[in-house]
């Protein structure tokens, strides 16, 4: 089954036809809220919104583990995350939505890891790639299929938030070599590698990053959540097309 992480901007699934709702205790505490199971044309798929249903917890308090360990339980077969990022490489436009197939993170002071010791022998995940490929392929594809433009790889920063960045950092993190900073995208991505779960992002571009471009001055919240609107619609889309809609020559994800 499909599992999706909404993030900004995508709080609700508009085209999931609920079955049921869920409220998942797991040993990592609560997940950031019920978990929503149903159908999108008519395959099974579940949805938790990241940020909690009233948009209440901001990226540094997310129970990743519980939130990765309640949807690994009720055996998802994929997770697809959608989050809101900046845009820091030149070409990246608000409402531009990018697949990405790396990660760098500068996060600090979250739960990060399941192996934490409890007795457990030491593990160490392989993250080379950090994003299932197949998954990535099959996002890109599907967006290809619909005509809907996608931009095809790039280095996500993860960022310790609330705050968005100062116009330096997003000079430094250029530097290092990142394209798209946001705040959620670890530990999430490593948490679900640590399950075996195959896991990719979609990440809508919301702004450009601090000091760039029309966030020359500053970021203009008032135009971002009209940008991530629309561009949520557009995901929405995609993501039908993944689980399966109108794909009669395509298996959908495994159930
Ligand atoms: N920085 C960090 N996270 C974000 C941004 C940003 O500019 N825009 C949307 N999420």
């Amino acid at each position: 089954m499909l599992a999706i992480i909404g993030g900004s901007g995508l709080t609700t699934l508009s085209n999931l036809d609920v079955s049921h709702r869920e409220v998942v205790r797991t040993p990592y505490g609560e997940p950031s809220g019920a978990l929503v199971f149903g159908q999108v044309c008519g395959n099974p798929a579940m949805f938790l919104p990241r940020h909690g249903y009233g948009h209440t917890i901001p990226p540094h308090l997310v129970n990743y583990r519980a939130n990765l360990w309640a949807i690994h339980h009720h055996r998802a077969s994929a997770v697809i995350s959608v989050a809101s990022v900046g845009g820091i490489r030149a070409d990246l436009e608000p409402g531009d939505i990018l697949i990405p197939d790396q990660i760098i993170d500068y996060t600090w002071g979250r739960k990060s890891t399941f192996f934490d010791g409890n007795g457990s022998p030491v593990t160490h995940v392989d993250f080379t790639e950090p994003y299932d490929r197949a998954l990535r392929e099959r996002i890109v594809a599907a967006s290809a299929e619909l005509a809907l433009p996608v931009k095809v790889g790039g280095v996500y920063a993860a960022t310790q938030g609330p705050r968005l960045e100062s116009a330096a950092e997003i000079n430094r993190l250029e530097r290092d070599g990142a394209d798209i900073v946001g705040m959620t995208g670890m530990p999430e991505a490593v948490l679900a590698r640590e399950l075996e779960l195959p896991y990719a992002a979609i990440s809508v571009v919301a702004n450009h990053a601090a000091g760039r471009a029309s966030s020359a001055n500053g970021i203009h919240f008032e135009r971002l959540e009209q940008v991530l609107h629309e561009a949520m619609g557009r995901v929405r889309t995609i993501i039908e097309h993944i689980a399966g809609c109108g794909d009669a020559c395509r298996p959908p994800l495994k159930p």
